[in-house]
C-alpha cells in the first residue's frame, strides 16, 4: 500500500460540501455499477465516466417520493423537456430549445443511433472527430454505416483541414441508394475535454452545409463546463438549424443507471425528428425522466459545487503529474471530468493504461479504444477525490519505476 492509499481505508463519509469528496473508498467499494465491479478490489478504478459522488439531494428527493408514492409506471409529459430548456436559458443563454421539438430517447448513445437513422442510410460514412469516445466506433459500424476518422489537431481542437479532407471523403462515398453522409460531432469532446467554441461550430456547420452532411451532435457533458467557458449549443450557431442533438443530465448527475435522455432537433430538423418510430419513446424509465428532469430543475448549486471540485482536481492531477510523472503531458481542459493523458514519453508502449493496472494496479482508459491518436495516451476519471487521484499518480508512478528496473 502507498502512503497515500493508509488515509483512504476509513469506512466513514463526510459532510464536505464538495461533492467529490463525500464518500470513503470503503463506502464506494459497496457499489455494485461498473466502474467499482470490474476490476478486483485491490485496484483503484480511475476509468468508465462515472463519478464517486452520492445523489444529488434535489434527485435523491425526487427519486424517494416516486418510489415511495409507488410512482412507477410509464413516463408521460414534457417536463424533462421543459426543464432542460429552462437550464439552457439560464446556463447557456439559449432560448432556442423548443420543447416541441424533442423527443425523450433511452439514453444518449441510443439515441444517437436514433438520430443517424433519421438523417443516413445504411453504408453511409459518418464522420468522427478522433480520439473520441469508443462506442462512436462500435454503434455506428454496428448499424452499417463506416466510420470516418477527421482527427483533433495536437491541441485537441478540431482541425478544419483533416474535417474538410473527411467530408470530402464522406461526400464522395455516401452509398449510392441514399448518398446522405453524416458528422457525429462530440461537443465537449470526450477524452479531450475540449469546448468547441461558437466560431469552431459555426465554421464546422458551414462546411457540414458545403458538402452534403447532416450533423448530429453528442452533448452530453454539455452541463461540465467549468469556470469562464461557456458551452455553445449546436443548435445555436448560424447553419446548425438543421441539426439533431442528444443532451441528458446522466454525466452532469451521474444518473447512467437511471435511464433517460433527450433528443432535440434545429428548426429546419423538425420533420426528421418527427419520423422517430414510436418504440423508441418506450425505452426511457419513468424514474429516470423524473431524476433528470429534477438535477436540470434544482441540481444547479450541486453541479457548481462539482464544477468546482473538477477545477480543483485539474490543478492537483497537473501538480502531481509535473512532480511525480514529469513526462507525461496534460493540457487541462474545461469540459468533462476527464482528463486526457500524453504518455508517449514514459516509454512504455502503445498501451500503458496496461502497464498502469498490471503494475500499478490502478484502471484508466486506454486510449487505443478512443480511435487514430490514442495510442499511448490514457484516459483519467477527474470526478474522484483529491485523495484518490494522489493515490492514482503515485501507483502510476510505481508502475513505471518498476517498469524501469
Ligand atoms: C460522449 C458520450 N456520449 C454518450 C455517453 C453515454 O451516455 P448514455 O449512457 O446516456 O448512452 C458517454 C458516457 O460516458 C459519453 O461520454
Amino acid at each position: 500500500m502507498t502512503e497515500a492509499s493508509e488515509g483512504l481505508t476509513s469506512s466513514t463519509d463526510t459532510d464536505d460540501a464538495n461533492p467529490l469528496q463525500r464518500l470513503s473508498l470503503g463506502r464506494l467499494r459497496q457499489r455494485t455499477s461498473m466502474k467499482w465491479r470490474t476490476y478486483p478490489e485491490d485496484v483503484l478504478p480511475l476509468w468508465v465516466a462515472e463519478m464517486d459522488v452520492p445523489l444529488a439531494e434535489p434527485v435523491a428527493r425526487a427519486v424517494t417520493d416516486a418510489i415511495a408514492l409507488g410512482d412507477t409506471g410509464y413516463p408521460a409529459g414534457t417536463e424533462y423537456a421543459e426543464a432542460l430548456a429552462e437550464f439552457a436559458r439560464k446556463r447557456w443563454d439559449w432560448d432556442g430549445l423548443a420543447v416541441r421539438r424533442t423527443a425523450i430517447v433511452p439514453d444518449v448513445m441510443l439515441g444517437v443511433v436514433e438520430m443517424l437513422k433519421l438523417v443516413s442510410g445504411p453504408g453511409d460514412p459518418v464522420v468522427v472527430n478522433s480520439p473520441v469516445y469508443p462506442p462512436f466506433y462500435q454503434f455506428v459500424r454496428h448499424m452499417g454505416r463506416p466510420v470516418l476518422e477527421a482527427p483533433l489537431g495536437p491541441d485537441g481542437r478540431i482541425d478544419f483541414i483533416s474535417l474538410e479532407g473527411a467530408f470530402g471523403r464522406a461526400a464522395r462515398g455516401a452509398s449510392r441508394n441514399t448518398g446522405r453522409p453524416a458528422y457525429l460531432l462530440c461537443s465537449p469532446h470526450n477524452p479531450t475535454g475540449t469546448v468547441h467554441t461558437a466560431e469552431e461550430l459555426t465554421r464546422a456547420a458551414r462546411l457540414a452545409r458545403a458538402y452534403g452532411l447532416r450533423v448530429v451532435a453528442d452533448e452530453i457533458h454539455a452541463p461540465l463546463v467549468s469556470g469562464d467557458t461557456t458551452f455553445v449549443p449546436y443548435l445555436s450557431v448560424p447553419g446548425g438549424e438543421n441539426g439533431l442533438s442528444l443532451m441528458s443530465a446522466s454525466k452532469g448527475w451521474n444518473l447512467a443507471g437511471l435511464k433517460a435522455a433527450l433528443a432535440i432537433a434545429g428548426p429546419a430538423a423538425a420533420d426528421d425528428l418527427a419520423r422517430l418510430p414510436e418504440e423508441v419513446s418506450h425505452g426511457p424509465s419513468h424514474l429516470g425522466v423524473i431524476a433528470h428532469t429534477a438535477a436540470l430543475r434544482d441540481g444547479g448549486d450541486w453541479l457548481d459545487a462539482v464544477l468546482s471540485g473538477l477545477d480543483d482536481n485539474r490543478r492537483l492531477l497537473a501538480r502531481l503529474l509535473a512532480e511525480y510523472l514529469p513526462a507525461v503531458r496534460y493540457a487541462p481542459a474545461p469540459g468533462t471530468y476527464l482528463a486526457w493523458l500524453d504518455c508517449r514519453e514514459l516509454g512504455i508502449g502503445d498501451d500503458p493504461a496496461d502497464v498502469f493496472l498490471r503494475r500499478g494496479r490502478v484502471a484508466l482508459s486506454s486510449g487505443r479504444h478512443f480511435g487514430s491518436g490514442g495510442a499511448g495516451f490514457v484516459r483519467l476519471n477527474l470526478a474522484t477525490s483529491p485523495d484518490l487521484i494522489t493515490e492514482a499518480v503515485l501507483r502510476m508512478t510505481a508502475a513505471v519505476a518498476d517498469t524501469a528496473h
